[in-house]
């Protein structure tokens, strides 16, 4: 079976990014290992810092992974900042990072009715600077995110059913 790890880009408990990434995990049960990375956990990024443990287990994450799923909201019309920072602590060094030719698949997010396709837009920048590989398929995005969250997990059957079946193809390229 192939491993999938979620990087959400919202650190509060209640988000609408992470209520996703819970219901795309449970779709995928039985199809792919799934991993979810913790963020949250790292520190500025810093090229003097070169022996953090957390640093160390978030590259390790992404270089055993098959693919790496994100799943994002839209902050001030890009990617939160705590996702680029843990994205710029795996691309070191540049051009031959963990993240080259790392299959990875974008889901983004919006409280408003966008779904955070500005940012959507802005990690496909970022990680073609890296050289990895944004799954080519539909662009999905997760409108008005806030209001579809019950119980920490997504309810929206069709856009979960449009992901899952994304997924399932982005598995079978893997
Ligand atoms: C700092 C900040 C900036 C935001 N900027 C945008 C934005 O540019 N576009 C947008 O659609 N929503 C924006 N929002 C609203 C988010 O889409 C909304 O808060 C969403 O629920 C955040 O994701 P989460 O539920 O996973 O935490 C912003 C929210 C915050 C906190």
């Amino acid at each position: 079976m192939k491993s999938l790890l979620f990087v959400p880009g919202s650190l509060r408990a209640a988000s609408s990014s992470r209520a996703t990434a819970r219901a795309l995990i449970a779709r995928l049960e039985g199809k792919a290992e799934t991993v979810t990375a913790d963020t949250g956990v790292l520190p500025h990024y810093n090229a003097d810092i070169a022996d953090d443990p957390k640093v160390a287990a978030w590259i390790a994450q992404v270089a055993a992974a098959d693919g790496v799923v994100f799943v994002t909201p839209e902050y001030n019309y890009s990617v939160p900042g705590v996702l680029k920072n843990a994205i710029d602590w795996a691309s070191r060094p540049a051009y031959a990072s963990v993240f080259k030719d790392k299959p990875c698949f974008i889901v983004s997010v919006s409280g408003g009715p966008l779904g955070g396709v500005r940012a959507q837009g802005h990690l496909k920048y970022i990680l073609s600077g890296m050289l990895s590989r944004p799954f080519a398929d539909k662009e999905i995005l997760v409108t008005s995110a806030n209001s579809k969250v019950e119980d920490g997990m997504l309810t929206d059957a069709a856009i979960l059913d449009f992901a899952e079946e994304s997924l399932t193809r982005f598995l079978g390229s893997l």
